[in-house]
């Protein structure tokens, strides 16, 4: 008998491995080191509280991960919603609604199997375009046909949630939606967001806010869910319908730690852990004590905002009157506007030894065929000074 597997694995993608196929039969420009500008993930060392905390912690490597969250990590994560966003000062329940996650992928890919159940034929699960790729396989995995939001082009990248039919509405289960956005470093608007969770209330589905980039900006905090549902709403229900995920893995340049959090309906928080505890790792104690140092700190990541500050300055002076350019006011990506990505990023390879992603391999097409993707690649700022700036310039010099 044939081995079956879940067919639905197979539609899964990974932009990383279409990356590798694009240039697998290039070599990279012989004499220049190669600069990798296409993984968002943090190159600054994490603060040395967190190596000290999990050392200070090490005779708790015996127990099992405490899966809801420890008592000192919910009281810092508390504790730093408060400042983070004092119009929802004391709001959150840690009891209820909040609870540790091993890193926003897992909140994000258990969610859709939370929200999706048999009440709803046919369901599709909503999110943006471009969009991270978990929210995709996590639709798929669930059995939702995903749907992807028709957005505003650039530069200013506002989705369009009027445009979604109530046919579709009808048969939603989740709405992912990421602020600041990954790849474009766009905000979401308030009346966005209060508009997103009218629409889940009134069609009974799950908004999920993916805020992992929410310490990643210019000086200018950008608005979040928690705080924007809390200002809206003085109701016991404010929460309803709304999870809202944060992260450690960029605000620490920690992304090794496996460590976020969720807050939002006390239901969903409830199920989501349910799901946790009969099948995920959860953040192992020590960590979670490094954890709840690090949500505590603030200036750390005032030195990781100065450091990403100085290399989007470089990406000013290189893209300096290229019009496809503009400075995000959060993330640490460069949506960069090209002839077409797929091209350019292969000539980086080949001629400049530098690796980026080609815009396409985050978005789908519309229903047209079009991509709006393919004309962009996506640079991540992620590397110290010099580095980035040697990659910066060899972007510019093949514009
Ligand atoms: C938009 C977005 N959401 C979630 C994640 C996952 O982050 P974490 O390390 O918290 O799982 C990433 C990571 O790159 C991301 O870009």
């Amino acid at each position: 008998m044939t081995l079956h597997l879940n067919e639905r694995i197979d539609q899964f993608e990974s932009p990383f491995r279409r990356l590798d196929a694009l240039i697998a039969d290039l070599q990279p420009a012989p004499g220049l080191t190669p600069i990798l500008m296409h993984v968002g993930e943090p190159q600054d060392e994490p603060p040395a509280l967190l190596a000290q905390t999990v050392a200070a912690n090490a005779h708790d490597w015996n127990r099992y991960p405490p899966s809801l969250g420890t008592p000192a990590f919910l009281a810092a994560v508390a504790g730093y919603l408060d400042r983070r966003y004092p119009g929802a000062r004391g709001r959150v329940r840690p009891d209820r609604e909040l609870s540790s996650v091993a890193s926003t992928r897992e909140a994000l890919f258990l969610a859709a199997s939370v929200a999706i159940g048999q009440a709803r034929p046919q369901p599709v699960a909503l999110m943006p375009n471009p969009f991270y790729q978990t929210y995709r396989a996590a639709a798929i995995m669930a059995g939702a046909t995903p749907v992807y939001l028709p957005q505003s082009g650039f530069p200013r990248f506002e989705i369009d949630l009027d445009a979604i039919d109530e046919a579709t509405l009808a048969r939603t289960g989740i709405l992912y939606l990421c602020s600041p956005s990954n790849p474009e470093g766009q905000v979401l608007a308030p009346e966005r967001m209060r508009q997103a969770v009218a629409l889940a209330r009134r069609h009974g589905f799950l908004v999920v806010f993916d805020e992992c980039y929410a310490e990643l900006h210019d000086g200018h905090p950008p608005v979040g869910a928690l705080e924007v549902l809390a200002q809206a709403d003085g109701s016991a229900g404010w929460l309803d319908n709304v999870l809202v995920l944060h992260s450690l893995s960029k605000r620490s340049s920690a992304a090794g730690m496996r460590s976020g959090f969720v807050a939002g309906d006390a239901r969903v928080v409830a199920a989501l852990n349910k799901v946790r505890l009969n099948g995920t790792a959860c953040t192992p104690a020590p960590l979670q004590a490094a954890a709840a140092a690090l949500w505590s700190d603030d200036a750390h990541v005032v030195q990781m905002r100065e450091r990403l500050a100085a290399r989007f300055d470089l990406a000013d002076r290189h893209f300096a009157g290229y019009a496809g350019y503009r400075r995000p006011p959060c993330g640490f990506f460069v949506w960069l506007r090209v002839p077409d990505g797929a091209a350019l990023t292969r000539r980086l390879w080949a001629e400049r030894a530098l690796k980026v992603l080609p815009g396409e391999y985050l978005t789908q097409p519309a229903p047209d065929g079009r991509n709006s993707g393919r004309e962009f690649i996506r640079l991540a700022l992620v590397q110290p000074l010099p580095v980035a700036d040697e990659g910066l310039a060899r972007v510019a010099s093949l514009l």
